[in-house]
C-alpha cells in the first residue's frame, strides 16, 4: 500500500472516531487556536470556538460550517469564572456534551523582572493558569459521562527554559505543565487524559507584536531548524493527542519547537 493510501485510511479512521464528539478550543479566533479549530473540524469533531473576540470567532465558525463541518462560536473570557460558566451553559444547551478541551488562549507581555507590573502578573496568571484549571473542571463533568475525554493544554518552551522579560509568562507556562500532570493523575480513572504541548516560536499575531527583531534573531540562532513554526504544525499534534491513537498518553508535555529544547551548542 502506498503512503498516500495509508494517510487516507488513517484520516478516515480519525474522522469516524471523532464523529459526534465535541471539542472546545479557547482562543480559537486567530493564531494557533484557529489552526487547531480547523484541524479538529477536519478530523470530524463538532467544534466550539471560544474567544474574547466573538466577531472573529463567528466568522471562522461560519467558514467551517460552509465547508460542511459543525462549528459554533461562543464569547469566552478565560480570565473570568463567570464567563467560563456562561460559555459552558451555551455548549451544553447546543451539544449536551464536551469531549475535548484545548486550553489554547494565552496572553504575554515582556517587562524586566525588577519592575514587573503586579497587575500584569495577576492577569497572566488568571488567563494562562487559573482559566485552564476552571475550564477543565467544567469539561470533566461531561467527559466522565462517556468515560472518555482529552484535555490538551498549550504551554510553551518558555515554561521549560527561561527567556528574558517573561517573569509572568514563563512562570505561568511552567505552572500549566505542572497542572497537566496533576490533572493527568487525578482524571485517569475517569478515562480522561491530560497532556500539554510546548510550542517554540510560531508565526501568529501574538508573536508579531511580542517578538522584537532582536528576539527573532535570537530564536533563529537557537532553533536548530532555523525557522519559526506554523500554527498548523501545532494543530497536527493536537489532532494526535485528541485521537484514540493517544489513548495511553497522559501527563506529558511535548515540545513542538524545531529542536529548541534539545539544543545546546550549535556550532563547532
Ligand atoms: P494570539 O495572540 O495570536 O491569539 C490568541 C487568541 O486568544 C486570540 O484570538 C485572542 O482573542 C484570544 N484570547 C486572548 N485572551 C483571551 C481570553 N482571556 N479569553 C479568551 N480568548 C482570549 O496567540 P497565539 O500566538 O496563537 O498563542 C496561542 C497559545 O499558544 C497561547 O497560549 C500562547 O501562550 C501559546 N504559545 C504561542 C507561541 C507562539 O510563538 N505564538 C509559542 C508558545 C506558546
Amino acid at each position: 500500500m502506498r503512503d498516500t493510501t495509508n494517510t487516507e485510511v488513517s484520516k478516515a479512521r480519525r474522522v469516524a472516531n471523532s464523529n459526534g464528539r465535541v471539542a472546545l478550543v479557547t482562543g480559537a479566533a486567530m493564531g494557533i487556536g484557529a489552526a487547531i479549530a480547523k484541524r479538529l473540524a477536519a478530523d470530524g469533531f463538532s467544534v466550539v470556538l471560544g474567544d474574547l473576540n466573538l466577531d472573529a470567532a463567528e466568522s471562522l465558525a461560519q467558514e467551517l460550517c460552509a465547508q460542511g463541518h459543525t462549528a459554533i462560536a461562543v464569547t469566552l473570557d478565560v480570565g473570568s469564572d463567570a464567563s467560563i460558566h456562561a460559555a459552558f451553559e451555551q455548549i451544553v444547551a447546543h451539544f449536551a456534551r464536551c469531549d475535548v478541551l484545548v486550553n489554547n488562549a494565552g496572553i504575554a507581555k515582556t517587562y524586566p523582572f525588577e519592575s514587573y507590573p503586579l497587575a500584569h502578573w495577576r492577569a497572566v496568571m488568571d488567563v494562562n493558569v487559573t482559566g485552564p484549571m476552571l475550564l477543565a473542571q467544567q469539561a470533566v463533568q461531561h467527559m466522565k459521562k462517556q468515560s472518555w475525554g482529552r484535555v490538551i493544554n498549550i504551554a510553551s518552551v518558555a515554561g521549560i527554559r527561561a527567556s528574558a522579560g517573561r517573569t509572568a509568562y514563563g512562570t505561568s507556562k511552567s505552572a500549566v505543565i505542572g497542572l497537566t500532570r496533576q490533572m493527568a493523575i487525578e482524571l485517569a480513572a475517569q478515562g480522561v487524559t491530560a497532556n500539554a504541548i510546548a510550542p517554540g516560536p510560531i508565526e501568529t499575531p501574538m508573536v508579531a507584536t511580542l517578538h522584537s527583531d532582536t528576539t527573532r534573531d535570537n530564536f533563529l540562532k537557537q532553533v536548530p531548524m532555523k525557522r519559526y513554526g506554523a500554527p498548523e504544525e501545532i494543530a497536527g499534534v493536537v489532532s494526535f493527542l485528541a485521537s484514540d491513537d493517544a489513548s495511553y498518553v497522559t501527563g506529558q508535555t511535548l515540545a513542538v519547537d524545531g529542536g529548541f529544547i534539545a539544543a545546546g551548542v550549535l556550532e563547532i
